[in-house]
């Protein structure tokens, strides 16, 4: 047998973890000496609930290292993590770095391998937002243009990269200069179906909130654009007292700490206290992915500016409103399950009043067939 191929794993921020866990679990079911990975966890996030949680419920091996860099200014936590990330590389003990969506631990990770010469695998490859001011979307573009292999979990992902140059075909073994570029499927689509049953059999939180099956919305807010300025924050959470009362909707929000930390600063102390004390919007902690997913596919309507909630929505055949301008997973607004309503009040409540008037869903077999992280490590176990 040859050497093992030896992967380095990035992770950092909560999706991450959780898209981690999909190939952890397919490297999990090779023969012994076929792989080997190490999990490196730059410290993004830190809180038990936005970290540890998902490692105990996914199944996911604890971190072989963690920088503990933590969260803060771009520049400062994003030079942090490279430098971790060199130290380990520098050691010569990995073949491949692998990672995940578009945070700041991702970017780290490319230019940290890049500039050693190791072959980047990047996971949610492909996937274009076309708004610059994002800090995800030069994350992307960055970490896709510094890979080796390119895994895209949908045919628009493909698409853009052609679109960018990147090569239909290579006939030589992949390279930085000679990308490989691939339609893998999506590995969230994996952890759901895996996940599912699980959560139905663990999750009691919709009976616990004391909440009917199809009888509430469930709402994340976390973009930096929409928690960080007062007059979208604030918008946004008048249109969710505004759903609440005009159609007796109870609200489920497991706020984010930087949603939580910013409404405390910047919404008026009237409107906080709306939001806060309303025995019909519970506004929870983050919740673990078991949670998270019993309430995805219990709710009547999901409210979110999450790109992996958004998606859960779809696997779950559950309408939703993005709190965007504009959205990477275009298939979803395409196939009428989501509208985009920004922070608009008006687009908002448009939005909810449309899909709780009983607007038809159509959420075709767009992520794959659940097994795009086998397919992912195969391509690498074969092509490397
Ligand atoms: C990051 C990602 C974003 C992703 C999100 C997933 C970047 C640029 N952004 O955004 O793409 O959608 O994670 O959740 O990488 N905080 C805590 N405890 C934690 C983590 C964060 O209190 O465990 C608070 C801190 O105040 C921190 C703030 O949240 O400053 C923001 O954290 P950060 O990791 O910088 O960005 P996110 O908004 O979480
Ligand atoms: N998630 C969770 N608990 C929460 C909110 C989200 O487990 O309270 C999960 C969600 O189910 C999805 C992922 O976290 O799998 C999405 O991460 P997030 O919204 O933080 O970031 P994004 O996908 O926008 O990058």
């Amino acid at each position: 047998m040859p050497n093992p191929l030896r992967i380095l794993t990035v992770i950092g921020a909560r999706p991450q973890i959780i898209k981690a866990a999909a190939i952890s679990r397919a490297i999990a079911k090779q023969p012994l000496g076929r792989v080997t990975e190490t999990l490196l966890h730059t410290g993004q996030h830190y809180d038990a609930n936005m970290s540890q949680v998902f490692f105990d419920e996914l199944g996911i091996p604890a971190a072989d290292i963690n920088l503990n860099t933590g969260s803060g200014a771009h520049g400062a936590t994003t030079a942090r993590m490279i430098q971790g990330i060199e130290e380990v590389l520098q050691r010569g003990e990995h073949d491949i770095v692998l990672l995940y969506g578009d945070t700041n631990s991702t970017l780290a990770g490319a230019i940290a391998a890049a500039k050693l010469h190791l072959p980047v695998a990047h996971v949610e490859a492909g996937l274009r937002s076309f708004n610059k001011r994002m800090p995800e979307e030069l994350n992307r573009i960055l970490c896709d243009h510094c890979s080796t292999w390119l895994f895209c979990p949908t045919s628009t992902a493909l698409s853009n990269l052609y679109r960018e140059g990147f090569p239909e075909r290579i006939t030589t073994t992949p390279s930085a200069d000679h990308p490989r570029v691939m339609l893998s499927g999506d590995v969230m689509y994996d952890n759901s179906l895996h996940f599912a049953a699980l959560a139905r059999e663990r999750s009691g939180i919709v009976r616990d909130l004391g909440l009917t099956p199809d009888g509430f919305a469930l709402v994340t807010v976390h973009r930096d654009h929409n928690t960080d300025d007062p007059a979208r924050a604030l918008a946004i959470v008048r249109s969710l007292l505004a759903i609440k009362t005009d159609h007796h909707l109870p609200l489920v929000l497991p706020l984010h700490p930087r949603a939580r930390k910013m409404f405390d600063q910047l919404l008026p102390t009237g409107i906080l206290h709306a939001l806060m004390h309303d025995p019909d919007i519970h506004i929870l902690p983050p919740a673990g992915f078991l949670d998270m997913i019993a309430l995805e596919s219990h709710a009547r309507l999901v409210i979110t500016d999450s790109g992996g909630v958004q998606k859960e929505s779809f696997f779950f055949q559950k309408p939703c409103v993005i709190l965007r301008p504009e959205t990477e997973w275009v298939e979803l607004v395409e196939h009428g399950q989501a509208i985009l309503a920004d922070a608009d009040p008006s687009r908002i409540a448009a939005a909810v009043a449309h899909f709780l008037g009983g607007a038809p869903l159509e959420c075709p077999p767009l992520f794959g067939d659940g097994h795009a992280a086998e397919r992912i490590l195969n391509e690498l176990l074969d092509r490397r």
